[in-house]
């Protein structure tokens, strides 16, 4: 199944990829055409209402990889692996990954570079495909003080760039680029031999990915926090307000993605 994915972005065309957590909506995103499925850790705020990450289990991600995967049973999957589940050991890692693939995931994806890229080496020469997620990495909100934007200054934006290049070099499938500038997004993407997939890093990544909550303008912050207290991130376009129906919106997305009007300026950095 990502023999198609590597033959459509070596062809040019956009990756369409979005957040996933349950068959019904697998299945209308599978017939809408999104070329691949994450099911996200962010399953902890879109769908527990907490403020973060932080409370995503290996049971959590296993049981919504399952319902994607008897929703949508010919779209490649992606599946986070949540804190905790990676940084011991590769041996632990590799148990936590296989867990996920054995619940239909095709790939796993983790947060960061540096010692993480020996986790990625060790799970892809034991037949893993990864994907490394770097910029901001959502596990490590506190470390980072809060959502901000990774990549803006001229060392952190080499980290980042060298970090990619690492991934790549130990066989990752994908990088995913959250939150950083357009123009480090674009140079990473012109220098490392897979696919890019950006959520708020501009236009030029290989595909792009978006929270189906914010795609679908429904998402309101935690909880315990009032809806007029949030404030939808920068990168965020509802997709819905401007059709009829949740697949039209979802349609609208994966169109928006191939011929290149999203993101658009006003949702990068
Ligand atoms: O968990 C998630 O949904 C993600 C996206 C924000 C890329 O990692």
């Amino acid at each position: 199944m990502l023999e198609k994915i590597y033959t459509l972005s070596k062809s040019g065309e956009k990756i369409a990829m979005l957040t996933c957590y349950d068959a019904t909506f697998a299945k209308l995103m599978e017939h809408a055409g999104v070329d691949i499925l994450l099911v996200g850790d962010s399953l902890g705020m879109v769908l527990q209402g907490a403020e973060n990450t932080l409370n995503v289990s290996m049971h959590h991600m296993t049981y919504h990889t399952k319902m994607v995967k008897n929703g949508a049973p010919n779209t490649p999957i992606m599946a986070d692996m949540p804190i905790g589940s990676y940084e011991q050991d590769n041996e632990a890692a590799y148990k936590n990954a296989l867990w996920l693939v054995k619940s239909g995931a095709q790939i796993v994806k983790f947060e960061g570079g540096g010692k993480r890229v020996e986790t990625a080496r060790y799970l892809v020469e034991h037949g893993i495909p990864v994907c490394a997620h770097l910029g901001f990495t959502p596990q490590s909100v506190n470390q980072l003080g809060g959502y901000k934007i990774q990549g803006k200054t001229d060392e952190s934006a080499a980290q980042i760039l060298q970090d990619a290049i690492d991934m790549s070099e130990a066989g990752a499938s994908f990088v995913l680029l959250e939150m950083v500038p357009a123009a480090l997004a674009k140079q990473i993407t012109e220098s490392i031999h897979c696919p890019t997939i950006g959520i708020g890093a501009g236009v030029d990544c290989t595909g792009q990915v978006l929270v189906l909550q914010d795609l679908l303008g429904i998402y309101t912050g935690a909880a315990s926090k009032h809806p007029a207290e949030f404030k939808n991130p920068r990168f965020v376009r509802n997709f819905l307000q401007d059709t009829n129906s949740v697949q039209s919106a979802v349609a609208a997305y994966v169109k928006a993605v191939k011929d290149k009007s999203f993101p658009a300026a006003q949702h990068s950095y």
